[in-house]
């Protein structure tokens, strides 16, 4: 078992993250709770900020928000000095309510909608990532019509086939983003761009998956964009200002996860593209980068308080938690794999193989298959680390559950930054008929 950040286990045994004792946390704030180490965000942030930089090379990091948004996550972000990448009408609504500024936002998505690009143009974002043709002209309509206009990048698919799993694949040949750069697609929208008095084209955007361990993936994708930079300005004159490289930063969730070392990959993808903008005699183009998991994983922690254990005629020691899949989907949907400790016995060593389950009437509704843990007992508290990114956002109401509350914890203190859901606010969109 691995921590990360702030997180230690204190003289009584317990675990404590940001200086405070996590069962205090679960008295205080109730469970399920994810909590946030804010230091590990911000020096995730400055990671990043300072690996992806250099005297030679125009560089932006973006926060992929999608991992994890909200007010206060927005404001971190902004003070730390990142841009930051929605994917929504919700999640640019929310960036602009934390007073994120406008420029800095880049507006992705595979299928806007007209009211998103519209909220986004009238607000002066900072780039949108147009996806297809008929967005373009979409984008092209809004403009017409609010008497604006918008700097774009075109999202653009290179074809690596990097290793990850399956559902977050993203650059495959039938991936449903962007348009293949090995296709006839990007010149047609290059033509249809000569024409635009609204659109300005600076660039191209990619994204080759996410949880991707393989460094090498990063530097092909670099040196595919960077040629098909070079060939596109060959046949059509025109020059990139801007290369947007995507995220999918690997992270460690378990036992045999090797992340890439970033500073050693992040410095190595800005030497591919100025060398090979060097050699193929291109302009440089400004680059930049979209993490979102590796900055938010490692810094959440979820923690639950177990109801009780539960042996079933086959063997298996259950452990059942007072949440699961709609605050964690990711086990049920990617197998994903989570480490975890009892965060009351945090010293004690394993007694037994476990299975964490949740409360949600589905079998499938397991966070973690097989681990080892100390003899958990009801009133325990579980803490599941690094569920910091495509938890909370990607949390559901199933079952009518509640979404837990957040907490930011720094220096021994602790801010409530979402609030639990109340059984109000769950049917507060319901209609009695
Ligand atoms: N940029 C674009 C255009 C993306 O689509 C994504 C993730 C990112 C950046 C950030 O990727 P990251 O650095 O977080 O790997 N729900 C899945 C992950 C889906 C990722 C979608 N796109 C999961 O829980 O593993």
């Amino acid at each position: 078992m691995r921590l990360f950040g702030t997180s230690k286990i204190n003289g009584k045994g317990h675990l404590t993250i940001g200086g405070c004792d996590v069962a205090d946390l679960a008295m205080q704030f109730g469970t399920p709770l994810y909590i946030i180490d804010e230091e590990l965000v911000r020096k995730n942030c400055s990671i990043f900020r300072e690996g992806f930089a250099a005297d030679d090379i125009d560089t932006e990091v973006i926060y992929a928000s999608k991992a994890f948004i909200n007010l206060a996550m927005c404001k971190i972000i902004n003070e730390e000095g990142l841009s930051l990448d929605v994917v929504s009408g919700g999640e640019l609504f929310t960036a602009l309510k934390a007073g994120f500024p406008p420029e800095k936002i880049y507006m992705h998505g595979n299928n806007k909608t007209y009211q998103e690009i519209e909220m986004a143009v009238k607000a002066g974002i900072g780039r949108i990532v147009a996806d297809n043709l008929l967005e373009l002209e979409l984008i092209e309509e809004v403009c017409r019509v609010s008497n604006k206009s918008v700097d774009i990048l075109l999202r653009v698919n290179p074809g690596i086939d990097a290793h990850t799993h399956a559902y977050i694949q993203t650059s495959k040949h039938d991936s449903k983003f962007g348009e293949s750069i090995f296709g006839e697609n990007i010149e047609s929208m290059l033509q249809h761009l000569k024409d635009s008095r609204n659109i300005c084209l600076k660039g191209f955007h990619c994204h080759i998956g996410s949880q991707i361990f393989e460094e090498e993936s990063f530097y092909s994708e670099a040196d595919v964009m960077m040629n098909f930079l070079a060939e596109l300005k060959e046949k059509t004159g025109f020059v990139t200002e801007e290369l947007n490289l995507g995220g999918g930063f690997g992270v460690y969730y378990s036992k045999g996860d090797r992340p890439v070392d970033l500073k050693i990959c992040l410095k190595n993808m800005l030497e591919i593209v100025k060398k090979q903008a060097a050699s193929l005699g291109i302009k440089q183009p400004k680059v930049m980068i979209e993490p979102g998991r590796s900055i938010i994983a490692n810094a959440g922690t979820t923690i639950y308080e177990v109801g009780g254990v539960k042996n079933t005629y086959s063997g298996r020691n259950y452990v059942f938690v007072d949440g699961g899949m709609t605050d964690n989907p990711r086990t049920a949907l990617y197998d994903a794999k989570y480490d975890a400790i009892v965060a009351n016995k945090a010293a004690e060593a394993s007694a037994a193989e476990f299975t964490v389950a949740g409360k949600c009437c589905e079998s499938g509704d397991v966070l973690i298959r097989d681990i080892e843990l100390p003899m958990a007992e009801k009133g325990d508290i579980l803490a599941v680390l690094s569920t910091g990114a495509y938890n909370y956002s990607m949390a559901s109401n199933y079952n009518r559950i509640p979404r837990p509350a957040v907490v930011l914890v720094k220096d021994g203190n602790a801010r409530l930054a979402v609030k639990r859901e109340s059984y109000e606010d769950i049917i507060s969109n319901d209609i009695m008929i």
